[in-house]
């Protein structure tokens, strides 16, 4: 249906959800958000205020408020003109509507600034984006200190958020917070989105995995975000999505513009099951990168764990072997491999072939890895340099810096000023020469710190950094991608601290956490689940005790846990015994052949550890579905469990595995009644295939 217009009320229609605003002349005024009703009868009231101290405008449910007139809520837009006003008018004055498209023209009563509100719709996939662009249309400067791109105002409080917190080796610590009379805000300020909050927003107030009414939305940014809920005096609530105003302006001189990062969101009756599945095939199918994103993701090995920054050629070809023994088809050389980098103290920025590691350069372990018939995959931290580094000693200009201030390392090391053009050139020329000259298919790309002295001269407006740093590196990850499309990239800041949509429309995959404990990783990627897809999701099987948590957990549990997402192996394989080793056969061959419903299936998460004694996800797709099931700890002598499928056909007839038990049962028992397991004793898993027959 797309779009439709009756009188000033416009509609805006996906398959299931309908999305209603009116017009009016200094308002844009939100009508509806959820199932679909006939336009025609909607009729709004007038406006009233409240008191003198409530304004209309505090009172109007609006689509794109702005700092002005009588407002003292949470607002979209402010900017500062050149001559010192701070106080926008911003007027209707057109819209136009296309199949898929409503933009929205507003314009400031005096000043030459223009605002253009979109919505883009997808109807078959029930997602509405929208973003605002702002352009200058006049002769002065004008300093936009706000940019939001997202505001929804929901009729009634008592609504809960969801999101999550956490830090390094702890991301996704899922919460639920009550909005009250207040705000309630979710931010990142650390120049990328950090391990903390995650750029979206889950709004409902009685929602189940299967039921109830949900509100959402992704924000596609990949740096300093904010996502502000409002509990309203006047009985509504609010929740706005865009950049974070902290330390924030960006500056549009004559006939420039400035676009937002987009939001999509959506609406959903049936829990956050339908919420998750939603989002996780339009971000593979409608932002993850096109050449790649239907393509199956190879089993990789990375050496990280095994080596640290010892890595020596010879070493890293004897785990090239045992990788490959195993089933894997991607080896990735981690840190270490370049400059004096000997430990994270030194050698950032020299991106030249270590020659003592190296005496050869890498192409012996390029060769052999090639030989082996696995792809060769290389770590680089390109936003980065040590101080004790030949690039810092070269240019200690090149580092964000503020005159008469210390710059603070972290990690021993500082951020480059990728503002600059010379840093952009610097590692576009490190990266290009580095993947002309060597057979690699896939790019680990780190960043370990968070912004300090966040100081770029060079920039007319020095606040815009935050915004500009991000464009920079995303910039050239583009360049590489069209350069050396058969190349692939990884998402990675300390593990999962640039997990966003904003950096998956250029990475095909994030590195989840540092922490690959498989308990841990339980938690942490169910919390991922609830908006990312398991295709970007990479998990590692490493050795015990793990050196997070010191915890011992069988192989199998920690293959299982790392096979619902695209596996990886990250231990030290060359000291796995005989019984790891063909564990380690077994569960990637098994792997290989459940893949592709991980990686491109339907996810329902049946039970979790945070609430029930088993933890089981299954995965659907087409005629075929994977669940895999984990017991942390056994309970007294209980250890035969029943649990009840989705997203099976009734009336087809499935055939059952899990290991060498097999049986054949109806979509309706297997949803209806259940599969039977038996998981006897503290970390015992099991995955259980079913297939129609
Ligand atoms: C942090 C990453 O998350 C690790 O996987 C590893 O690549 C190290 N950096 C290397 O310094």
């Amino acid at each position: 249906m797309g779009v439709k217009r009756f009188n000033d009320y416009i509609g805006i229609y996906t398959k299931n959800m309908q999305y209603v605003f009116k017009i009016e002349d200094e308002f844009l005024r939100h009508v509806h958000f959820g199932d679909i009703i006939p336009l025609e009868d909607f009729s709004l009231e007038e406006i009233k205020e409240v008191s003198s101290n409530d304004s209309i405008y505090d009172v109007a449910k609006e689509e794109f408020s702005y700092h002005g007139r009588l407002r003292y809520k949470e607002t979209c837009l402010k900017v500062e003109f050149e001559d010192g006003t701070r106080d926008l008018v911003l007027k209707f004055k057109n819209i136009i509507l296309k199949d898929n498209q409503v933009e929205v023209y507003l314009q400031d009563d005096f000043y030459k600034l223009e605002v253009v509100l979109r919505f883009i719709i997808f109807e078959d996939e029930d997602i509405i984006a929208r973003n605002v662009e702002v352009k200058n249309i006049g002769e002065d400067r004008v300093d936009i200190e706000k940019i939001f791109s997202f505001e929804l105002n929901l009729e009634g409080l008592g609504f809960f958020i969801h999101n999550v917190g956490g830090h390094w080796g702890s991301e996704g610590l899922r919460f639920r917070q009550p909005i009250n009379y207040s705000k309630v805000v979710l931010e990142s300020r650390k120049g990328n989105t950090g391990h903390s909050n995650n750029p979206y927003f889950i709004l409902e107030r009685d929602a189940t995995e299967d039921k109830g009414e949900v509100y959402f939305g992704v924000l596609e940014y990949s740096g300093n975000f904010k996502i502000v809920a409002e509990g309203m005096s006047y009985g509504h609530t609010r929740i706005l999505a865009g950049i974070n105003d902290f330390d924030s302006c960006i500056t549009l001189k004559k006939g420039e513009g400035f676009k937002s990062p987009t939001v999509y969101f959506g609406y959903t009756k049936n829990g956050f099951s339908d919420m998750s599945r939603r989002l996780h095939r339009f971000i593979r199918n409608n932002i993850m990168p096109k050449n790649y994103n239907k393509n199956i993701r190879p089993v990789l090995y990375n050496s990280w764990e095994a080596t640290l920054f010892d890595v020596k050629c010879e070493h890293q070809i004897e785990l090239a072997k045992r990788a490959k023994e195993l089933g894997c088809e991607l080896f990735v050389i981690d840190d270490g491999w370049f400059g004096e980098r000997n430990s994270d103290r030194a050698g950032l920025g020299d991106w030249y072939v270590n020659k003592e590691k190296f005496p050869k350069g890498l192409k012996p372990l390029i060769d052999e890895v090639k030989a082996l018939g696995m792809d060769f995959g290389i770590w680089v931290e390109p936003e980065m340099v040590n101080p004790d580094s030949d690039l810092y000693r070269k240019h200690p200009e090149w580092v964000y810096q503020f005159k008469n201030r210390e710059c603070t390392t972290s990690r021993n090391q500082l951020v480059l000023n990728m503002t600059l053009k010379e840093v952009q050139d610097y590692v576009y020329g490190f990266l290009d020469k580095l993947l002309s000259e060597n057979d690699i298919s896939f790019i680990k790309w780190d960043m370990n710190r968070p912004f300090s002295e966040a100081g770029a001269l060079n920039l007319e407006n020095r606040r815009s950094i935050w915004i500009k740093h991000t464009e920079a590196v995303f910039d050239i990850v583009k360049r590489l991608r069209e350069k050396y499309p058969n190349v692939h990239f990884e998402a990675c800041a300390s593990g999962g601290g640039r997990i966003d949509l904003g950096s998956i429309r250029y990475f095909d995959q994030y590195w989840t956490s540092d922490n690959t404990d498989a308990f841990d990783r339980l938690k942490i990627q169910e919390a991922y689940s609830l908006i990312y897809p398991a295709i970007a999701m990479r998990s590692w099987v490493t050795d015990c005790p793990n050196f997070l948590t010191n915890r011992t957990i069988p192989l199998k549990f920690r293959f299982h846990c790392a096979m619902m997402g695209t596996l990886g192996i990250g231990g030290d394989i060359n000291k796995w015994t005989e019984e790891e080793k063909n564990i380690a056969k077994k569960m990637i061959e098994e792997y290989k052949s459940i893949r592709h419903i991980v990686q491109f299936g339907d996810l329902y998460r049946l039970n979790s550890i945070q609430n029930d004694e088993i933890h089981s996800v299954q995965y659907v797709l087409e005629d075929e579905s994977v669940v895999f099931t984990f017991l942390p700890r056994q309970n007294y002598s209980k250890s035969k469990f029943r649990i009840k499928l989705k997203g099976l056909d009734s009336n087809k007839k499935y055939k059952v595995t899990t290991e060498e038990k097999v049986y054949y049962k109806s979509g309706a028992y297997l949803m209806n009644y259940g599969i039977e397991l038996e998981l006897k004793g503290d970390y015992s898993s099991s995955a259980t295939h079913v297939k129609c027959e």
